[in-house]
């Protein structure tokens, strides 16, 4: 077999064997296979995709590429969650601790920023002293411990993942359902949790972008888990907006801990308290209406913030950041106000655009080598429907490079429509799907 023939037979849109995916996957992991031959392979898929076979072939290869965790020695039905990636999407930093103050293990596997996506590993790793790499048994012995442990692809899980993860975000071949439903679902079954809930974003922020393609996506994702034996079920969310107020690593981990005082914004609130909700069900302690009113309790009585305090301490990070975020987490003290120039309703936003100015402040990464700065991001002050006056902010731009800023206030105003009509009410739970 040749990677060369691989390469061609799906350029001309023939369908793969899983053998020839295998010696794609594996081939590359082992270094037998060159980036650039991936990059061309990625590319083919990209115009051609894959089948649902194809794609199951896919996941299977990679979900092999390393070790596959065994979670059976920690009691009670672990659930996982992911997302397909948004624009401040801090979800995970609010549905973990409070799955978790519900005596539910949660034992998550985190990404980084891909895209214009931020990663809820890259927030994390803004809470001062906060460790997101830990070796596979102090991950497990934590989510025994502590009933919560959230860390980065640690040890030799998934490998293929990590390589072609980072080859897709340099290549321009994220936005691919094979692509995305294998990369999320390997990682998911590798890291061995007995259920799954998933939150597949349609929308201007989102990866895939029209709201019937991420359902098939969703449905294709649960096909897979249900041919491994697993629980899973989907969210629907809209992303035709940024999630909450903040986009940005520091900044984001401050609106979650507000949320998790009970000061959240109302459509993170509501997707995270459905998406908790359905992490309950599949875990089996609590139906999925029951579940909302548990976990709104949670916030409440202050258990889920302690949780999260929890979380943090256990993993190196500085408590402080619970109690006075502003003051102990990095956040620029260099802002700008971005102003409409004119005025009327919000009433459509570019999200992918205000993803994408975050990350050129320096939230996520230009290159796979990039550092990330913590302390940059965007809070936004106007939403969908949300009217404004000429010259009103209508967001406020955190940065640190003056450069970075001009990028990023050029991508703003080109995000923004504002005209006399409003766009009517926004819904950010589209469908549940089982
Ligand atoms: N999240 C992932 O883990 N992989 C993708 O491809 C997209 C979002």
């Amino acid at each position: 077999m040749r990677a060369y023939d691989i390469i061609l037979k799906k350029r001309n849109g023939g369908k793969l064997s899983k053998e020839e995916i295998n010696f794609m996957v594996h081939g590359y992991v082992r270094g037998e296979v060159a980036d650039y031959q991936m990059a061309a392979f990625l590319m083919a898929v990209f115009f051609r995709h894959m089948d649902e076979e194809e794609t199951y072939y896919l996941t299977e290869s990679m979900m092999r590429s390393g070790e596959i965790l065994d979670l059976s020695e920690i009691p009670g039905v672990k659930v996982d969650k992911h997302s397909t990636g948004g624009v401040g999407d801090k979800t995970t930093l609010v549905v973990a601790p409070l799955v978790a103050s519900c005596g539910i293990p949660v034992a998550k596997m985190s990404g980084r920023a891909l895209g214009h996506t931020g990663g809820t590993i890259d927030k994390l790793e803004s809470i001062p002293g906060f460790k997101a790499e830990l070796p596979l048994d102090k991950f497990i012995e934590n989510v025994k411990k502590y009933g919560i442990a959230i860390v980065s692809q640690t040890g030799n899980l998934v490998p293929a993942d990590k390589k072609i993860y980072a080859l897709r975000d340099a290549t321009a071949t994220v936005d691919e359902m094979s692509l995305i439903a294998s990369s999320i679902m390997s990682k998911k079954l590798a890291a061995g949790s007995d259920a799954f809930v998933l939150d597949v974003k349609f929308g201007t922020g989102a990866f895939v972008k029209d709201k019937e393609e991420s359902r098939r996506l969703a449905k294709l994702m649960l096909e897979i888990a249900k041919k491994h034996d697993k629980k899973a079920a989907a969210v629907l969310s809209n992303m035709n907006q940024p999630l909450g107020k903040y986009v940005g690593n520091s900044l984001e981990v401050i609106e979650a801990i507000e949320t998790l005082k009970g000061n959240g914004p109302k459509d993170l609130v509501e997707l995270s308290i459905t998406l908790g909700a359905l992490m309950l069900d599949l875990a089996g302690v609590f139906s999925f209406e029951e579940g909302k009113e548990v976990l709104r309790k949670k916030i409440e009585n202050g258990e889920a913030l302690e949780k999260f305090r929890i979380l943090v301490k256990a993993q190196g990070g500085d408590e402080k950041i619970v109690d006075a975020p502003w003051e102990t987490l990095p956040v620029s003290e260099r802002v700008e106000e971005f102003k409409a120039d004119k005025e009327g309703y919000v009433s459509w936003i570019d999200t992918e655009k205000v993803g994408t100015a975050s990350m050129l402040l320096g939230a996520g990464r230009k290159r796979k080598e990039d550092r990330i700065d913590h302390s940059v991001g965007i809070v936004i002050e106007k939403k969908l429907g949300d009217f404004v006056r000429k010259g009103e902010t209508v967001a406020k731009v955190f940065f640190s490079e003056k450069s970075d800023l001009e990028a990023a206030m050029n991508l703003l105003r080109e995000a923004y429509f504002i005209s006399d009509t409003s766009p009517g009410p926004f819904k950010v739970v589209e469908e549940v799907i089982k």
